[in-house]
C-alpha cells in the first residue's frame, strides 16, 4: 500500500507509456517488502529541466531516464559515476539531500547478461552498431577488461567515430569497419558478438539479420539486445551452428536490478524481474 512514508522512484521518458521497467522494479518492491513505487512520468522533450527540478523538489529519491533525455540529463546533475562520464549519457539518477548522481547501467547490463555465458575479460567482441547503446557496451566492456573490441556498423564513418572516442581512453586494439567482407574474416577469431541495431525488431523480425550462420563458428557467443521478439532472426541463425545465444531480455533485467542496486542496496532476485517482463512481453 501508498502511504505517506513510500518512497518514490520512477522514469522520465517521452513516449513511457510502454516502458517495461514499472512492472519490473514493482514486483521486486513487492516480493522484498520494501515500501516504495516506481512510477512513469511522461516528460516531454524540452520539460526536461522543470522536470529534474520537480523531482528534486518532490522528494523523489531515484529515476531511470529513457529516450530523449539519457544526454540532457547531464545539465542537472551533481556528479557522474566513471561509467557515465566516459559514456556521456545516463539513464539512472540516485538523489540524496542536496546531492543527485548519475550513473548509466546499460553497459552493465549487457556485460552481466553475457557474463552469464562467458567472462568477458581479454575476449575479442565486435559490437553491430554506432549508437547510443553500442557506445555504452563499448565502454561498459572495455571498463570489464574486455581484450579487444571492433565497431561494425552500416555506415563506417560513425563506427570509426565511436572507436575513435574508445581510443582516447583506452590502448586496447580497437577497430571500425562496415557489414563487408572485413566483418567475415574479423568473425572467425571473435569470441562474442553482440547486435545493437533494432535490425529484427518486431514489426520487421523478418528482415535478414545483420550477420548469418555461414559467417559465424560454433563457440561464438552471440547477443542481440533487440528482445522482441525473444527469438531473433540473428539468433536463429547462432542456432544453425550450434553458437550460444545470449537474449536481449537479460540486458534489458539487468539493468534494471543494477538500478534497483543503486537505489536501495538490495540486489533483487533476478527471476522476479524475469517474470514480470515475461508476463508484460506475452
Ligand atoms: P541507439 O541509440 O538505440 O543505439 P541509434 O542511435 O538509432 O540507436 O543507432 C542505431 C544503429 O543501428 C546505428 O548504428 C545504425 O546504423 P547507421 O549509423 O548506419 O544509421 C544501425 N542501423 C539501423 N538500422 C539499420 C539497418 N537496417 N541495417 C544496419 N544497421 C542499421
Amino acid at each position: 500500500m501508498i502511504t505517506g512514508k513510500t518512497t518514490v522512484v520512477g522514469i522520465m521518458g517521452d513516449p513511457v507509456e510502454h516502458s517495461l521497467s514499472p512492472p519490473m522494479h514493482n514486483a521486486a518492491f513487492q516480493e522484498l517488502k520494501l515500501d516504495y513505487v516506481y512510477v512513469p512520468f511522461h516528460v516531454k522533450r524540452g520539460n526536461l529541466a522543470r522536470a529534474m527540478e520537480g523531482a528534486r523538489k518532490m522528494g523523489i529519491m531515484g529515476l531511470n531516464l529513457t529516450l530523449p533525455h539519457k544526454i540532457e540529463v547531464i545539465d542537472y546533475l551533481d556528479e557522474l559515476d566513471e561509467a557515465a562520464e566516459l559514456i556521456g549519457a545516463v539513464n539512472t539518477v540516485k538523489f540524496t539531500e542536496n546531492n543527485a548522481v548519475g550513473y548509466n547501467t546499460d553497459g552493465v547490463g549487457a556485460v552481466k547478461a553475457i557474463e552469464e555465458t562467458t567472462p568477458v575479460k581479454g575476449k575479442k567482441i565486435i559490437i553491430i552498431g554506432a549508437g547510443g547503446a553500442a557506445r555504452a557496451i563499448a565502454f561498459q566492456l572495455l571498463l570489464s577488461g574486455v581484450g579487444e573490441v571492433l565497431i561494425a556498423n552500416r555506415t563506417r564513418e560513425k563506427a570509426c567515430n565511436l572507436r575513435n572516442d574508445l581510443k582516447k581512453t583506452f590502448n586496447n586494439s580497437l577497430g571500425c569497419l562496415g557489414l563487408d567482407d572485413e566483418l567475415e574474416m574479423e568473425l572467425k577469431d571473435t569470441d562474442v558478438l553482440i547486435n545493437t541495431t533494432p535490425v529484427g525488431m518486431h514489426p520487421h523480425q523478418d528482415d535478414e539479420p545483420v550477420v548469418t550462420s555461414d559467417m559465424m563458428h560454433p563457440d561464438l557467443v552471440v547477443n542481440d539486445i533487440v528482445y522482441n521478439p525473444l527469438e531473433t532472426g540473428l539468433l536463429r541463425e547462432a542456432d544453425k551452428v550450434g553458437a550460444q545465444t545470449v537474449h536481449g531480455t537479460k540486458m534489458l533485467i539487468y539493468q534494471g536490478i543494477e538500478a534497483f542496486r543503486i537505489w536501495t542496496g538490495i540486489t533483487p532476485p533476478f527471476e522476479v524481474f524475469e517474470t514480470a517482463l515475461m508476463r508484460e512481453l506475452g
